[in-house]
């Protein structure tokens, strides 16, 4: 690796909700590994990090609340940044784009790609809200994609197809703000022409830069091979940076414009003038870690922008993750289909390595991945308690057991050399993994050494030898702590809590990469702390709280967007009239065998018992409750036979929006033979 440095930078999220699961899994946690790993090697690095202020999304929240975007943007920025502390996001710095420097910087950079030619000035008719009194761009218009069909597609991408837009493009548009329907009106734009910048891209990306992950380079090249257009990079909009330019009064950088020059200006918060090196220096190497949906931000507009500027650096790689979901379904934040770092904080305290444990090792590297409440907590029973707390558990209390905690003298014999030479095999195999940003892979390979570690006590027997000799008992612990010490730093990029509780546990100082399968970490006569607990079982009543929750959310979720089905065609009532509905009560009820569906009643009609077939078992886990209650019934239907059964006419039920089946009884006792109409 020829590079002197490396700046991480991480999508700078939008400002106008808290953090989830899926924006740590994606982006922050694998930042957060790599950059720690560097740290740990003595690389110089820093991690840039902030929030994205501007953008429609905030104010469309703004209006909502009856606030200020202004109010919305504090609001978050400190949700967001506390939730990341939490987590041990290591950023060396995390801004925000509302700041005055991010303002300055990002004006400065537009002005000089103004000044040097570098935009395309184009009138064209955009979409005006005559209601708002302003143009609708981006997510303030809704309509039908012109690719897909779907309804509800926004101004700058269709969710639906994932395909991306101009609010022009959509099908019978309306307005996000008032909902009327918009007229065209003519208006100035600066579009950064990415065409001029095709050659040069292909050049760097498609030759140049093959290495990258096949999700990447694959919508890289899928962009380059439609052919670049010409990017309007400006907003008739007031929230956003004002284009600093003459002539362009009441327009506003676009938010893709500004944002990630919101990775400078950070930078330049922290380090003042000395940014320039870490942007300019060809010895630098700049890494974004973002989500699939920034990739054509990060690999096409952005580099344009620096390649019209021709000072910066371009990044080396950009790995990207594909999307996590939750329990089968896409993380929603409208939806309140998400779990949100604050909320597992509260839930979870103090088991923030938990998640990122699980996280990375399910980590969506390569295809969208789901996480699940069962998933996190067998990976947390039966690996980070049994394989993981379970070693060190033992190799300390053991040496507090047979030698008062004091570290005994190493003398390594044959099954020390063994473990050891695994444990400097797994080192290998975690660099190159981790330097490949294979970070699932390279846990998988940490929690091996702890089970490397669990092997070497099962096959010594410490607890026996300790009977008959102390000394090799104290050779065996020697070497136990010393994987302890290991597992300490091959888990410090991904469990930075549990690394330091251990270190410390253990009196190791400052943590290095090369500590791993290093004699000596831990000093002989040393003592060494009392056994902390490094991780605890999560009970099944944790585990069924937080389903619960999705439940309920599920269900309103079903409630909220549920319509009374539209009204038939007309029926006469000569028609209606040859319906026999009765009402009969319900002698017997139960589950049909082999079925899933069918319930069997016992219905006293008032003349006769009869048998009547209904397909509601799924609404019903008892079907006893049903005995004794009178329910409606179609009478006169010719009878039909299923499962072996002939029913002698219908139950009638109301149909729920979550698709269950409720039976329709009478508000008051009714005698059963009564008809009804
Ligand atoms: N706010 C954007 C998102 O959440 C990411 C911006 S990344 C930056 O998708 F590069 F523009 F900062
Ligand atoms: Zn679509």
């Amino acid at each position: 690796m020829s590079f002197k440095r490396t700046l991480i930078t991480t999508a700078l999220p939008y400002a106008n909700g808290p953090v989830h699961i899926g924006h740590l899994a994606g982006v922050y946690v694998p930042a957060d590994i790599y950059a720690r790993y560097l740290r740990m090697q003595g690389r110089e690095v820093l991690m840039i990090g902030g929030s994205d202020e501007h953008g429609v999304p905030i104010t469309i929240k703004a209006r909502n609340e009856g606030v200020t975007p202004q109010d919305i943007v504090d609001r978050y920025h400190k949700i967001i940044k506390d939730s990341f502390e939490e987590f041990g996001i290591s950023f060396d710095v995390y801004g925000r784009t509302t700041s005055e420097t991010h303002r300055r910087v990002a004006s400065d950079f537009f002005r000089r790609l103004y000044e040097k030619g570098e935009f395309v000035e184009k009138t064209s008719m955009q979409l005006y809200d005559e209601e708002a009194g302003q143009f609708l761009a981006d997510r303030y218009v809704t309509g039908k994609c012109p690719h897909c069909g779907a309804e509800g597609a926004y101004g700058d991408q269709c969710e639906a197809c994932g395909t991306s837009l101009n609010a022009t493009d959509l099908i019978d548009p309306k307005s996000a703000i008032t909902g009327s329907v918009p007229v065209m009106r003519e208006t100035k734009h600066y579009y950064l022409p990415l065409d001029k910048w095709q050659p040069e891209l292909e050049k760097w990306i498609l030759e140049g830069h093959r290495e990258w992950k096949t999700n990447v380079y694959g919508q890289c090249k899928s962009w380059l091979d439609m052919g670049l257009q010409p990017r309007a990079v400006s907003r008739d909009l007031d929230w956003g940076i004002p284009v600093p330019v003459e002539g362009a009064e009441g327009k506003v950088l676009y938010v893709w414009f500004d944002a990630p020059i919101g990775y400078i200006s950070n930078t330049i918060d922290l380090v003042g003038d000395d940014y320039t090196k870490w942007w300019k220096d060809p010895e630098t190497r700049m890494l974004h870690f973002i989500g699939k949906d920034n990739i054509v931000f990060h690999c096409i507009v952005f580099p344009s922008m620096l390649m019209a500027d021709g000072s910066y650096n371009l990044p080396d790689n950009v790995p990207a993750n594909e999307f996590l979901n939750l329990e089968g379904n896409k993380i929603s934040t409208s939806r309140n289909w998400a779990v949100w770092l604050h909320e597992y904080l509260r839930d979870f305290p103090g088991k923030q390595d938990v998640l990122r444990y699980v996280l990375t090792a399910n980590a969506p590297e390569t295809k969208d991945n789901d996480f699940t409440w069962a998933d996190f907590q067998q990976r947390n029973n039966s690996e980070l308690v049994a394989i993981l707390g379970n070693f060190v558990n033992r190799a300390v209390v053991l040496t507090h057991k047979y030698f008062d905690g004091v570290v005994p003298q190493a003398a390594p014999g044959e099954a020390e050399d063994a473990v050891f030479a695994e444990i400097a095999s797994l080192r290998e195999k975690i660099t190159e993994s981790l330097d490949g940003f294979h970070f699932r892979e390279a846990l998988k390979l940490a929690m091996d050494m702890a089970r490397a570690g669990n092997r070497y006590l099962q096959e010594t027997e410490p607890w026996k030898v300790a009977k008959t000799d102390m000394a090799r008992t104290g050779a065996i612990l020697n070497a136990a702590l010393r994987i302890c010490a290991d597992l300490a730093v091959a888990f410090g990029p991904f469990l930075p809590f549990m690394s330091e509780k251990l270190a410390s546990m253990l009196g190791l100082g400052q943590l290095s990469w090369d500590m791993i399968g290093q004699p000596g970490t831990v000093a002989e006569g040393s003592r060494i702390g009392q056994p902390v607990l490094l991780f605890e079982k999560i009970e099944d009543d944790a585990i069924q709280a937080q389903v619960n929750r999705l439940l309920d959310t599920r269900k309103e979720n079903d409630l909220k967007g549920w319509q009374p089905e539209p009204v038939k065609a007309d029926c006469a009532y000569e028609d209606f009239e040859k319906v026999d509905i009765r009402v009969g009560r319900v002698l017997e009820c139960v589950k049909v065998k082999k079925s899933k569906k069918l319930l069997q009643f016992l219905i006293d009609d008032g003349m006769e018992k009869r048998t009547i077939l209904s397909g509601i078992a799924q609404s019903y886990e008892d079907p006893s409750v049903l005995v004794g209650k009178e329910v409606c019934f179609i009478a006169n239907f010719a009878p039909r036979k299923m499962m072996g059964i002939e029913s002698q006419g219908m139950i009638l039920s109301a149909v729920n929006p979550d698709g269950t089946l409720t039976v329709i009884s009478p508000s008051a006792d009714v005698r059963p033979g009564a008809t009804v109409g």
